[in-house]
């Protein structure tokens, strides 16, 4: 009785178990999905012969993916890690050096967060410099995310990363705790610029054009996260069914 009691309680656990597994690949699967659906949106911007620039993250690998289907619209691109440059390389596209193009058409790029100003936080994966250097330098800028990220006061739902030289770690953590927020360092992360990288906690961002030009005069601080005085022209949001637009 004991015996078949225990095999029936075993039963149960593992069909439990099974359920939430399959629970978690479904959720895992949709969220890519969004993402690829933000991809395919982002591709329909594209113009003829134009010098793309490519962000990084997540949401940029599925984009690169994508790129594939309008190749004979891309002259070159312009990428924003070596991540990106890896993958578009081996994607079969030519990738320049921002040095060498007179502008940049376009530039495409994920967020961790953003506003309805369309004023992003970015940095999540660490390549914040060059993408910001990317996105300053582009015509037009296209975000492209997916549907768990919802418009927000920047600072709330994502830490903001602040790239550093590593001799200014301490430095700079003080001085963003007069600011008001709560610095971690981010162990065991070097930059492709060989930084490190702050990533501040509870930092509600109510005037981000403001806070993210003082952050920048803290001396050793090489780059922020908060992307406002040059914010996106369009968010692209992938969704479940389609996209939602801003
Ligand atoms: C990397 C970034 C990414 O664009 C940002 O973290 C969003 O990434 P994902 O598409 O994986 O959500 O800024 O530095």
């Amino acid at each position: 009785m004991n015996r078949q009691f225990s095999f029936f309680v075993i039963l149960i656990l593992s069909l439990c178990s099974s359920l939430s597994a399959a629970k978690t690949t479904e959720t895992y699967m949709d969220v890519n999905q969004m993402k690829r659906n933000a991809a395919q949106e982002a591709l329909k911007y594209i113009p003829d012969n134009v010098t793309l620039g490519v962000g990084s993250g997540s949401t940029v690998n599925i984009l690169i993916e994508e790129l594939a289907t309008v190749k004979h619209k891309i002259n070159a691109t312009v990428s924003s890690s070596k991540e990106t440059t890896k993958r578009l390389k081996a994607a079969g596209f030519t990738v320049l050096d921002l040095n060498s193009v007179d502008e940049v058409n376009l530039y495409i790029d994920g967020s961790d967060a953003y506003n309805d100003l369309k004023q992003l936080t970015k940095g999540g994966g660490g390549a914040l410099t060059q993408e910001k250097i990317v996105a300053s330098a582009s015509k037009e800028f296209i975000c492209v995310v997916d549907e768990t990220k919802q418009p927000s006061v920047l600072g709330t739902t994502f830490p903001i990363p602040i790239e550093v030289i590593p001799s200014a770690r301490s430095l700079v953590a003080r001085e963003i705790v007069k600011l008001g927020g709560q610095p971690k360092y981010r162990e065991g992360f070097v930059t492709d610029n060989g930084n490190v990288i702050l990533d501040v906690y509870n930092w509600e961002i109510n005037e981000p054009i403001s806070l993210e030009a003082q952050v920048n005069q803290i001396t050793g601080v090489v780059c922020n996260g908060i992307f406002a005085a040059r914010p996106a022209n369009k968010i692209i949001v992938g969704t479940q069914d389609g996209v939602r637009l801003y």
